[in-house]
């Protein structure tokens, strides 16, 4: 497939002309706008949307996961679709604009700021920043082989005539084509937080989101916290999600997108480095722990609490499968929460 195969002719030709015109008439910050507003409206114009019956509240496209054409789709007219687009993103452009440098009577804001900013489009493993000058970072890695971010964005690129970074992209991919496995992820991904660590004043604080604590993709990210010297700070869930019954299954897994902070550390503690069997067994031994004392705990506190103990005891962790551990060692009631073994053994005698 081509990515011109996302379009019916007519979209296709429309799209084509419209860049055309914005590339013949616009020149500078105005082209750069025009272009966000047409990349913006590509594949809402594009065979990728979906009937409005076959769409989930959460559903806004199919190109959010992959690009996938059904039976049936949308044809918006790209025209009226872009002018709506230009609208938003003018209105998008001027809100932060006045974060930044207030401008007349759309200064909605009573603080005077004298901000500036700079974009940079570094790899994240080389960063062109000077050492030790940043005084917070907000970070959110890749997901490993869950989404392939830049080879979604062809659809984007190829429009605008781009071509990415593929070598140095930080993603897990099974394509032959790409040397991207699970190894080279952890790899590159403590690289980029080597560089954080680099450009990170001493003492200063580094936040994370993730969209999980489980996985060889969070693994990954644990691992380079600690090799680089961070102190965990605070955790908090962002989405807390509610299931029905019959997906009670799910509990088992956990939930939820997690927002971590963590402290550069100006003296690096020596690691702790232990091996895979040794790390099960001192998880399993303090579950155990937790549940005798507190006889029920859900998946989710469950990790966090190792998080918890990974962090402060920096513990590097190697091929050591938590929710294996769990469902080996534990039961998981009705409740939606993990116990010993024998206290069910009691609740059944009893
Ligand atoms: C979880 S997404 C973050 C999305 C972002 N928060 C947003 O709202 O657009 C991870 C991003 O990391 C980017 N990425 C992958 N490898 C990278 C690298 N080597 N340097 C910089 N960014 C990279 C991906 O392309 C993707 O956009």
């Amino acid at each position: 497939m081509n990515v011109s195969d996302l379009f019916t002719k007519r979209t296709l030709a429309c799209h084509a002309r419209l860049l055309v015109l914005i590339e013949k008439y616009s020149t500078g910050n105005e082209l750069g706008l025009f272009k966000l507003a047409f990349t913006a409206n590509l594949a809402n114009c594009s065979k990728l949307l979906p009937p409005i019956t076959s769409r989930g509240p959460m559903a806004p496209g199919a190109w959010m996961t992959g690009f996938y054409i059904g039976e049936t789709y949308l044809e918006n007219n790209v025209l009226h679709y872009f002018e709506n687009r230009l609208k938003k993103t003018i209105k998008g452009e001027k809100d932060y604009l006045n974060q930044i440098n207030p401008v007349g009577e759309l200064n909605f804001s009573n603080i005077k700021y004298s901000n500036t900013y700079k974009t940079l489009q570094n790899d994240a493993k080389s960063l062109d920043i000077e050492s030790e000058s940043i005084d917070y970072i907000f970070t959110d890695p890749p997901y490993g082989d869950a989404v392939p971010y830049f080879e979604q964005s062809i659809i984007w690129n190829s429009w605008l005539k781009l071509k990415p970074d593929y070598e140095n992209e930080i993603v897990i991919s099974d394509s032959k084509e790409r040397d991207k496995n699970v190894d080279n992820f952890e790899e590159e991904i403590n690289m980029a937080f080597s560089e954080i660590r680099r450009v990170l004043k001493p003492n200063k604080y580094l936040s994370l989101t993730y969209h999980s604590l489980s996985g060889a993709e969070w693994k990954a990210i644990t691992n380079a916290c600690i090799k680089n010297g961070f102190e965990l700070i605070e955790y908090k869930w962002l989405v807390q999600k509610s299931f029905t019954p019959r997906q009670i299954n799910r509990f088992k897994t956990i939930k939820g997108d997690v927002l971590v902070t963590l402290q550069k550390n100006t003296n690096y503690m020596p690691l702790i480095v232990k091996s895979d069997d040794e790390v099960a067994n001192m998880f399993k031994r303090q579950i155990e722990q937790w549940l005798l004392n507190e006889k029920r705990i859900d998946t989710n506190e469950i990790f966090l609490r190792i998080m918890k103990k990974v962090f402060s005891d920096k513990i590097i962790i190697g091929n050591v499968d938590l929710l294996k551990i769990l469902t080996e060692n534990f039961v998981f009631s009705e409740q939606k929460q993990w116990r010993l073994k024998n206290d069910q053994i009691e609740l059944q005698t009893a």
